[in-house]
């Protein structure tokens, strides 16, 4: 995919983002921010027999983070839990595609960096 393309996906995640909102019942919750700017990340998920079978985030925060949050949630739905906290940073970025400066990149990491903790943590995180 080029890197416009990417973009362009980019864009209509954050204008049209997927799986948004409350996973009801869910193992696994966390809230997390980026300490820079304050923008925030929410995540929940179901995980059943080790899959995630489903998840969806609420956020506040720039295009980059909402939409990588929206394409992570597209990523890793269906996976098992252990595949997808062994996700790393570099994969991610790479899978969204598009050059991003290093502030930006901790925008598109948000998520994954959410996610990640709340599989390692074991379940709710955040006072569930
Ligand atoms: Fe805050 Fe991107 S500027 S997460």
């Amino acid at each position: 995919m080029s890197e416009d393309l990417a973009y362009e996906v980019l864009m209509d995640h954050y204008r049209n983002p997927h799986n948004y909102g409350s996973v009801k019942d869910f193992t696994h919750g966390i809230t997390e921010y980026n300490p820079i700017c304050g923008d925030t990340v929410h995540i929940e998920m179901h995980i059943s027999n080790g899959i995630i079978d489903e998840i969806k985030f609420m956020g506040r925060g720039c295009s980059i983070s909402q939409a990588s949050a929206s394409i992570l949630t597209e990523t890793v739905k269906g996976m098992p839990a252990a595949e997808a906290a062994a996700i790393t940073d570099q994969d991610y970025l790479l899978k969204l595609g598009v050059s991003l400066g290093p502030a930006r990149e901790k925008c598109a990491l948000l998520s994954l960096n959410a996610m990640r903790k709340s599989l390692s943590a074991g379940g709710s995180s955040d006072g569930q």
